[in-house]
Protein backbone atom coordinates (compact mmCIF):
# COMPACT_ATOMS: atom_id res chain seq x y z
CA UNK A 1 0.00 0.00 0.00
CA UNK A 2 1.50 3.55 -0.97
CA UNK A 3 1.92 6.26 1.93
CA UNK A 4 -1.06 7.87 0.40
CA UNK A 5 -3.62 5.14 0.44
CA UNK A 6 -6.14 5.62 2.44
CA UNK A 7 -6.86 2.26 4.77
CA UNK A 8 -10.84 1.18 5.21
CA UNK A 9 -11.42 -0.38 8.47
CA UNK A 10 -14.74 -2.10 8.19
CA UNK A 11 -16.79 -2.53 11.63
CA UNK A 12 -18.71 -5.55 12.04
CA UNK A 13 -20.56 -4.79 15.12
CA UNK A 14 -23.90 -4.11 13.93
CA UNK A 15 -24.08 -7.82 11.85
CA UNK A 16 -24.05 -9.03 15.57
CA UNK A 17 -26.24 -6.57 16.66
CA UNK A 18 -29.38 -8.02 13.92
CA UNK A 19 -28.07 -11.55 15.29
CA UNK A 20 -28.81 -10.92 18.60
CA UNK A 21 -31.45 -9.55 17.97
CA UNK A 22 -33.29 -13.31 17.81
CA UNK A 23 -30.27 -14.49 19.78
CA UNK A 24 -29.09 -17.35 17.17
CA UNK A 25 -26.45 -17.64 14.94
CA UNK A 26 -26.54 -15.68 12.44
CA UNK A 27 -25.88 -13.61 10.58
CA UNK A 28 -22.21 -14.22 11.51
CA UNK A 29 -20.25 -11.69 12.62
CA UNK A 30 -17.10 -13.62 11.01
CA UNK A 31 -18.93 -14.10 7.91
CA UNK A 32 -19.12 -10.76 7.45
CA UNK A 33 -15.26 -9.72 8.09
CA UNK A 34 -14.29 -12.18 6.10
CA UNK A 35 -16.12 -10.90 2.98
CA UNK A 36 -15.38 -7.60 4.14
CA UNK A 37 -11.52 -8.81 3.56
CA UNK A 38 -12.13 -10.15 0.65
CA UNK A 39 -14.44 -6.77 -0.87
CA UNK A 40 -11.17 -4.71 -0.07
CA UNK A 41 -11.07 -4.14 3.83
CA UNK A 42 -8.05 -3.19 5.08
CA UNK A 43 -8.66 -4.28 8.48
CA UNK A 44 -11.86 -5.30 10.77
CA UNK A 45 -12.97 -3.19 13.39
CA UNK A 46 -15.01 -4.45 16.45
CA UNK A 47 -16.58 -3.04 19.74
CA UNK A 48 -16.51 -4.96 22.56
CA UNK A 49 -18.71 -3.25 24.59
CA UNK A 50 -19.32 -3.80 28.10
CA UNK A 51 -22.85 -4.72 28.15
CA UNK A 52 -22.09 -7.27 25.44
CA UNK A 53 -24.90 -5.77 23.22
CA UNK A 54 -23.43 -6.55 19.97
CA UNK A 55 -20.21 -8.50 19.80
CA UNK A 56 -19.25 -10.81 22.23
CA UNK A 57 -16.17 -12.43 23.56
CA UNK A 58 -16.79 -15.49 21.57
CA UNK A 59 -16.52 -13.21 18.49
CA UNK A 60 -13.42 -11.68 19.40
CA UNK A 61 -12.27 -15.30 19.75
CA UNK A 62 -13.31 -16.05 16.22
CA UNK A 63 -12.05 -13.09 14.55
CA UNK A 64 -8.47 -13.55 16.05
CA UNK A 65 -8.37 -16.87 14.74
CA UNK A 66 -9.99 -16.32 11.17
CA UNK A 67 -8.64 -12.85 10.07
CA UNK A 68 -5.80 -12.36 7.54
CA UNK A 69 -6.04 -8.42 8.12
CA UNK A 70 -5.43 -6.42 11.11
CA UNK A 71 -8.06 -6.51 14.02
CA UNK A 72 -8.54 -3.02 15.72
CA UNK A 73 -10.07 -3.92 19.22
CA UNK A 74 -12.69 -0.83 20.17
CA UNK A 75 -12.66 -1.01 24.19
CA UNK A 76 -13.74 0.94 27.09
CA UNK A 77 -10.35 2.00 29.70
CA UNK A 78 -11.69 -0.93 32.14
CA UNK A 79 -9.64 -3.52 33.83
CA UNK A 80 -11.51 -6.11 31.79
CA UNK A 81 -11.21 -4.68 29.08
CA UNK A 82 -7.74 -4.64 29.22
CA UNK A 83 -7.20 -7.97 30.80
CA UNK A 84 -9.19 -9.67 27.68
CA UNK A 85 -6.64 -7.38 24.98
CA UNK A 86 -3.70 -8.41 26.69
CA UNK A 87 -5.18 -11.81 26.14
CA UNK A 88 -5.69 -11.38 22.60
CA UNK A 89 -2.96 -8.84 21.59
CA UNK A 90 -4.74 -7.64 18.72
CA UNK A 91 -2.62 -5.47 15.92
CA UNK A 92 -4.80 -2.38 17.36
CA UNK A 93 -6.48 -1.26 20.65
CA UNK A 94 -8.46 1.88 20.28
CA UNK A 95 -10.02 3.17 23.75
CA UNK A 96 -13.23 4.51 23.55
CA UNK A 97 -15.89 5.79 26.21
CA UNK A 98 -18.71 4.18 26.57
CA UNK A 99 -22.09 4.11 29.12
CA UNK A 100 -24.28 1.60 29.50
CA UNK A 101 -27.39 3.82 28.09
CA UNK A 102 -25.90 5.58 25.22
CA UNK A 103 -27.20 3.99 21.77
CA UNK A 104 -23.52 4.23 20.39
CA UNK A 105 -20.08 6.40 21.48
CA UNK A 106 -21.78 9.73 21.78
CA UNK A 107 -18.65 11.56 22.06
CA UNK A 108 -14.94 11.49 22.29
CA UNK A 109 -12.34 10.23 24.93
CA UNK A 110 -12.00 12.55 27.54
CA UNK A 111 -8.19 12.27 27.89
CA UNK A 112 -7.17 15.83 29.31
CA UNK A 113 -8.63 14.74 32.63
CA UNK A 114 -7.48 11.46 32.88
CA UNK A 115 -4.25 11.89 31.65
CA UNK A 116 -2.26 9.65 34.47
CA UNK A 117 -4.96 6.81 34.86
CA UNK A 118 -4.83 6.72 31.23
CA UNK A 119 -1.27 6.50 30.49
CA UNK A 120 -0.98 3.70 32.93
CA UNK A 121 -3.57 2.44 31.19
CA UNK A 122 -2.10 1.99 27.82
CA UNK A 123 1.12 1.47 28.67
CA UNK A 124 0.97 -2.64 29.52
CA UNK A 125 -0.99 -2.49 25.76
CA UNK A 126 1.88 -0.81 24.13
CA UNK A 127 4.53 -3.46 26.23
CA UNK A 128 2.12 -6.35 24.65
CA UNK A 129 2.67 -4.76 20.59
CA UNK A 130 -0.85 -3.57 20.36
CA UNK A 131 -1.06 0.11 18.17
CA UNK A 132 -2.96 2.11 20.49
CA UNK A 133 -5.12 3.92 19.25
CA UNK A 134 -7.73 7.01 21.40
CA UNK A 135 -10.99 8.06 20.19
CA UNK A 136 -11.16 12.05 20.73
CA UNK A 137 -13.38 15.10 19.70
CA UNK A 138 -11.24 17.24 17.20
CA UNK A 139 -9.78 19.44 20.28
CA UNK A 140 -6.50 20.58 20.61
CA UNK A 141 -6.29 19.88 24.25
CA UNK A 142 -7.26 16.14 23.65
CA UNK A 143 -4.69 15.88 21.29
CA UNK A 144 -1.85 17.47 23.23
CA UNK A 145 -2.90 14.95 25.85
CA UNK A 146 -3.28 11.72 24.05
CA UNK A 147 -0.32 12.39 22.66
CA UNK A 148 1.68 12.92 26.11
CA UNK A 149 0.30 9.60 27.35
CA UNK A 150 2.13 8.15 24.79
CA UNK A 151 -0.73 7.15 22.37
CA UNK A 152 0.65 6.27 18.76
CA UNK A 153 -2.85 6.82 17.37
CA UNK A 154 -5.71 9.38 17.74
CA UNK A 155 -9.17 8.60 15.62
CA UNK A 156 -11.36 11.85 15.35
CA UNK A 157 -15.03 11.62 15.87
CA UNK A 158 -16.65 12.37 12.97
CA UNK A 159 -20.07 12.21 14.42
CA UNK A 160 -21.05 15.56 14.92
CA UNK A 161 -20.20 16.60 11.09
CA UNK A 162 -21.73 13.56 9.99
CA UNK A 163 -25.28 14.95 11.78
CA UNK A 164 -24.32 18.35 10.66
CA UNK A 165 -24.74 17.18 7.43
CA UNK A 166 -27.60 14.34 7.64
CA UNK A 167 -29.79 17.68 9.29
CA UNK A 168 -29.14 20.14 6.41
CA UNK A 169 -26.61 22.07 8.53
CA UNK A 170 -24.39 23.22 6.33
CA UNK A 171 -22.84 26.04 8.63
CA UNK A 172 -22.40 23.69 11.43
CA UNK A 173 -21.08 21.11 8.75
CA UNK A 174 -18.65 23.42 7.88
CA UNK A 175 -17.29 24.27 10.72
CA UNK A 176 -17.16 20.57 12.35
CA UNK A 177 -15.56 19.91 8.64
CA UNK A 178 -13.10 22.61 9.19
CA UNK A 179 -12.04 21.42 13.41
CA UNK A 180 -11.46 18.21 11.72
CA UNK A 181 -9.04 19.50 9.01
CA UNK A 182 -7.18 21.70 11.52
CA UNK A 183 -6.81 19.00 13.88
CA UNK A 184 -5.76 16.10 11.72
CA UNK A 185 -3.16 18.28 10.10
CA UNK A 186 -2.32 19.57 14.00
CA UNK A 187 -2.29 15.86 14.96
CA UNK A 188 0.05 14.79 12.86
CA UNK A 189 2.60 17.60 13.15
CA UNK A 190 3.11 15.87 16.32
CA UNK A 191 3.95 12.53 14.97
CA UNK A 192 0.47 10.97 16.23
CA UNK A 193 -0.64 8.80 13.23
CA UNK A 194 -4.51 10.23 12.37
CA UNK A 195 -7.88 8.08 12.06
CA UNK A 196 -11.59 8.90 11.77
CA UNK A 197 -14.51 7.89 11.95
CA UNK A 198 -18.35 7.80 13.30
CA UNK A 199 -21.12 7.84 11.08
CA UNK A 200 -19.88 7.94 8.07
CA UNK A 201 -21.74 7.66 4.88
CA UNK A 202 -21.52 8.18 0.93
CA UNK A 203 -22.56 11.61 1.45
CA UNK A 204 -19.95 12.50 4.16
CA UNK A 205 -16.58 10.39 3.42
CA UNK A 206 -15.10 11.96 1.03
CA UNK A 207 -14.05 15.73 2.53
CA UNK A 208 -13.06 13.57 5.29
CA UNK A 209 -11.02 11.00 2.77
CA UNK A 210 -9.17 14.10 1.15
CA UNK A 211 -7.53 14.99 4.03
CA UNK A 212 -3.88 14.27 3.37
CA UNK A 213 -2.85 13.42 7.25
CA UNK A 214 -5.90 10.61 7.46
CA UNK A 215 -4.51 7.11 7.21
CA UNK A 216 -7.36 5.42 8.17
CA UNK A 217 -11.24 5.37 8.18
CA UNK A 218 -13.36 3.30 10.27
CA UNK A 219 -16.86 2.37 9.16
CA UNK A 220 -19.66 0.39 10.33
CA UNK A 221 -23.30 1.46 10.49
CA UNK A 222 -23.84 2.83 7.31
CA UNK A 223 -22.17 -0.23 5.41
CA UNK A 224 -24.11 -2.92 7.00
CA UNK A 225 -27.37 -1.09 6.55
CA UNK A 226 -26.29 -0.59 2.79
CA UNK A 227 -25.40 -4.27 2.56
CA UNK A 228 -29.01 -4.86 3.06
CA UNK A 229 -29.87 -3.57 0.15
CA UNK A 230 -26.96 -4.50 -2.43
CA UNK A 231 -24.92 -6.59 -0.93
CA UNK A 232 -22.16 -6.26 1.70
CA UNK A 233 -19.34 -6.31 -0.87
CA UNK A 234 -21.00 -4.75 -3.60
CA UNK A 235 -21.64 -1.43 -0.34
CA UNK A 236 -18.23 -2.07 0.60
CA UNK A 237 -16.63 -1.61 -2.92
CA UNK A 238 -18.42 1.67 -3.40
CA UNK A 239 -16.47 3.04 -0.16
CA UNK A 240 -13.28 2.12 -0.92
CA UNK A 241 -14.22 4.03 -4.79
CA UNK A 242 -15.66 7.27 -3.03
CA UNK A 243 -12.30 6.83 -0.89
CA UNK A 244 -9.88 6.49 -3.60
CA UNK A 245 -11.69 8.87 -5.88
CA UNK A 246 -11.51 11.65 -3.05
CA UNK A 247 -8.12 11.03 -2.38
CA UNK A 248 -6.97 11.75 -5.93
N1 LIG B 1 -14.77 4.46 15.24
C1 LIG B 1 -15.08 4.33 16.55
C2 LIG B 1 -14.03 4.62 17.56
C3 LIG B 1 -16.37 3.87 16.95
O1 LIG B 1 -16.66 3.77 18.26
C4 LIG B 1 -17.30 3.55 15.96
C5 LIG B 1 -18.64 3.03 16.36
O2 LIG B 1 -18.50 1.82 17.01
C6 LIG B 1 -16.93 3.69 14.61
C7 LIG B 1 -15.66 4.16 14.28
C8 LIG B 1 -17.85 3.34 13.50
O3 LIG B 1 -18.94 4.18 13.52
P1 LIG B 1 -20.17 3.86 12.55
O4 LIG B 1 -20.67 2.51 12.93
O5 LIG B 1 -21.12 4.96 12.85
O6 LIG B 1 -19.65 3.88 11.15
Amino acid sequence: MSDNQLRLGVNIDHVATVRNARGGAYPDPLRAAKLAEEAGADGITAHLREDRRHISDADIDGLMEVLSVPLNFEMAATPEMQKIALRHKPHAVCIVPEKREERTTEGGLEVAREENKLAHFIAPLRDAGCRVSIFIAADQRQIEAAHRIGAEVIELHTGAYCDAVADGHVDAANRELEALREMSAFAYSLGLEVHAGHGLTYDTVQPIAAFPEVRELNIGHFLIGEAIFRGLTPAIAEMRRLMDEARG
